[in-house]
């Protein structure tokens, strides 16, 4: 069955206190929309519609950053849930299956749960998502009746009575596509606030003979953020599964509530990662690679057997290939390190391929920017370059060279070749302790004056 994503992300989000639309705040380095599409994603949906309002122009840059397929909608005054969905209706017509509606500031709906969903519309035309709530407070009430969902209240509507219910609504609801925008099309706004409500679509179907259920969650899935606090308390919930799933796929984490990973972050297995390491997005380690304490690692790929830091910062296009090494102080940026590579100490390497088996002597730089442009450096295959080597690019070592010590290569080093770049030693017998001698004598004179 073909199934539509609708995602309500028009809201403001006023206790944001943000320039920024609350959707487009980050959880592991993707906006929150992001998560809330990718969950999506488990149902194979056939089309996505985004309901954008607030900041509409970059909501919608991102949805479709995600997606390029993603449909986004305006929904110019937010008159409530029911009127968002309600603006979806274009992007539907003809659509022919189910649509399940998602909150774009919810984003950590489980894919099981929306499969469970998705299975639950066999036995019910309208399936709700529920969970128990530990403190219900301000959410929506299922009232129910055995295995049927009768109708939902609102917070602000529901008698003391209704308000003793903790089965409460995350908002995620399912149902045919057109009977779904039918009973929108029903839902008044003669409420305590004032706005349409999508919940009121149990009742409506319910009239007209249809069936309402419920599929159960836990209360962490329906997670909403409202406020910085609960952005950050959503993060650190994020960060725990995200170690915990890793943890249970076989990658040892010595210190697990050190690494703060992202949303996108791929380990293989037995890779191991040391305390304080940080991932930043587009990052995907290999099995058995080592990442050593402190360092810090984004846009970047690392193979199997590569052992990189302590203290390292991969950036994006590092790419380091089997049994590399990387050690301290050591940034990567947009460089390939071919297999069996070793720059272990203090040294930049940016827009370069340094070829299999070459050692990078500590203190090397690529010079790879002349203020204005980037150049390129390559080196070849075995090469050796000596500690404090600047390579000021465009610049090609060939396989086999070698560069002297705190040397300045300006020009390409042919294979097999020694480059030395550097001022003539020059010896003065004695001069030290001359010197020495003058300078300790004036400082005795001083003392003494
Ligand atoms: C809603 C539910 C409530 C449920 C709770 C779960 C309604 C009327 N109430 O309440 O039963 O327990 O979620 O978190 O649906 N949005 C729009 N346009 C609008 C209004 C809202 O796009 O006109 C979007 C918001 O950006 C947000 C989502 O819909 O992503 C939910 O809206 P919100 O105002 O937070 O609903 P709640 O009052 O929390
Ligand atoms: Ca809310």
């Amino acid at each position: 069955m073909s199934i539509a994503l609708i995602i309500l992300a028009a809201g403001k989000g006023t206790r944001m206190e943000s320039d920024l639309p609350k959707v487009l705040h980050r959880i592991a380095h993707a906006p929150m929309l992001w998560h809330a599409m990718r969950a999506g994603q488990a149902l194979e949906p056939a089309r996505t519609v985004v309901v954008a309002g607030h900041e509409a122009e970059a909501v919608a840059a991102a949805a479709q950053e995600y997606d390029p397929e993603a449909r986004v909608v305006i929904q110019a005054e937010q008159l409530g849930t029911a009127h968002a969905v309600a603006q979806a209706a274009p992007e539907l017509e003809g659509f022919e299956g189910d649509a399940i509606v998602l909150y774009g500031d919810t984003p950590f709906i489980s894919q099981d749960t929306l499969e469970a969903m998705a299975r639950a519309r066999a036995s019910h035309d309208v399936v709700v998502l529920g969970f128990d709530a530990a403190d219900p407070g301000r959410y929506g009430r299922l009232v129910t009746e055995g295995d049927a969902l009768l109708r939902i209240v609102e917070y602000k509507d529901a008698s003391p009575e209704e308000r003793d219910i903790t089965l409460c609504n995350s908002g995620v609801v399912a149902a045919d596509a057109q009977t779904l925008l039918t009973l929108i099309s029903e839902v008044g706004n003669d409420n305590a606030a004032g706005e349409y409500y999508l919940p009121d679509i149990v009742a409506l179907a319910r009239a007209r003979g249809l069936t309402a259920g419920v599929v159960h969650c836990a209360e962490a899935e329906t997670l909403g953020v409202n406020s910085r606090a609960e952005l950050a308390a959503a993060e650190a919930a994020f960060q725990a599964a995200t170690r915990a799933r890793l943890l249970a796929d076989g990658v040892t984490l010595h210190a697990p509530e050190t690494v703060y990973l992202a949303w996108d972050t791929v380990i293989g297995r037995d890779a191991e990662i040391e305390p304080n390491v940080i991932f930043g997005p587009g990052v995907t380690i290999e099995t058995g690679a080592r990442i050593r304490a402190f360092s810090h690692l984004e846009g970047c790929h690392v193979s199997r057997g590569a052992i990189v830091g302590p203290f390292a910062r991969l950036r994006p296009g590092a790419e380091l290939a089997e049994d590399t090494h990387v050690g301290n102080f050591v940034e990567i940026k947009n460089a390939y390190l071919g297999e069996g590579a070793k720059a272990n100490h203090l040294t930049y390497l940016g827009d370069a391929e340094i070829g299999e088996g070459t050692n990078i002597g500590a203190g090397t730089i690529t010079c790879n920017y002349d203020g204005v442009f980037k150049h390129r450096t390559t080196i070849g295959r075995n090469a050796f370059i000596g500690s404090d080597t600047m390579l000021v690019a465009p610049v090609t070592v060939g396989d086999g060279a070698m560069t002297g010590s705190g040397s300045v290569i300006t020009s390409d080093v042919a294979p097999g070749a020694l480059a030395l770049g550097r001022a003539k030693q020059v010896d003065k017998p004695g001069f030290a302790t001359r010197l020495f001698n003058m300078l300790r004598a004036k400082k005795a004179k001083q003392n003494k004056g």
